[in-house]
């Protein structure tokens, strides 16, 4: 497809998706495949995901959406990107913008995260898709298990690691009254989880994961106790 077939193609695909699909505006995924720079981008996580090193690892993006944080690794010395996701027209704009600035080294593939063939990845990234809906609804835990299973060596993950249901899940639309919310996440996670006014989710997920692994919250430890959501870095340490 010769450039402006591209753009035109690129216009279609934007027009025809739209929030949540499409989740990141295509002018920061330009932003960081013309500078691999961040600025210009508006993701007040990534700056914590830069501290993370991705040199000549081999990476699989779950949920890659239009290559956001594909393009980000690889412009940062990754040595290839798999980046999957539901959304085809997503998948198309990301191999687009790879093309029109001539950035090698990625495939993008349709795939569900829950239907993987087992096959495994030096380094997963699993970045902005435990959200509050998840975690109320209790979907948090297939797609936490979703995460960990492909992982080789290292998993990059964000979540916020200590939730207030009142404040983050009783206002969601269809939630139940917090009394409800209180009981469904005692259910799916566990008592020990739900302390005074907290869910403890970073705790339940270390326990999911148990021995073998290593936690580093970022920037830093105390970012374990944030109520804000946070980038994790999760080493594999048994082999
Ligand atoms: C909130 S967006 C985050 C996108 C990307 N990780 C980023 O931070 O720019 C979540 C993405 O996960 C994708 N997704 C949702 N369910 C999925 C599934 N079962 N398998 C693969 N991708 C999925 C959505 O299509 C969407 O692109």
């Amino acid at each position: 497809m010769d450039a402006a077939a591209q753009q035109k193609r690129l216009a279609e695909l934007i027009s025809s998706i739209s929030h949540p699909d499409l989740w990141r505006p295509v002018e920061e995924v330009e932003q960081v495949l013309a500078t691999g720079s961040i600025e210009g981008t508006g993701d007040p996580n990534t700056e914590d995901f830069l501290l993370i090193d991705v040199t000549g690892k081999e990476i699989l993006d779950l949920g890659c959406n239009v290559g956001y944080y594909s393009y980000l690794a690889l412009k940062r010395g990754a040595k290839n990107v798999v980046g999957e996701d539901i959304v085809p027209e997503a998948l198309e704009i990301a191999r687009i913008l790879g093309d029109k600035h001539g950035c090698a080294g990625a495939e993008f593939r349709k795939g569900s995260f829950f239907t993987r063939n087992g096959e495994k990845h030096e380094m997963v990234f699993f970045l902005d898709i435990i959200g509050n809906n998840s975690v109320r609804e209790g979907r948090a835990v297939d797609q936490f298990d979703a995460a960990v299973r492909p992982v080789g060596k290292e998993l990059v993950i964000s979540l916020r690691p200590v939730f207030v249901p009142e404040r983050h899940l009783a206002n969601l639309n269809g939630a139940p009254p917090l009394p409800q919310i209180w009981a469904e996440l005692a259910q799916t996670y566990g008592e020990k989880y739900c302390r005074g006014d907290r869910f403890h989710f970073l705790e339940w997920a270390a326990d999911r994961l148990g021995e073998g692994w290593t936690i580093t919250p970022l920037p830093t430890p105390e970012m374990a106790h944030s109520i804000r959501k946070q980038i994790f870095h999760i080493v594999r340490t048994d082999g």
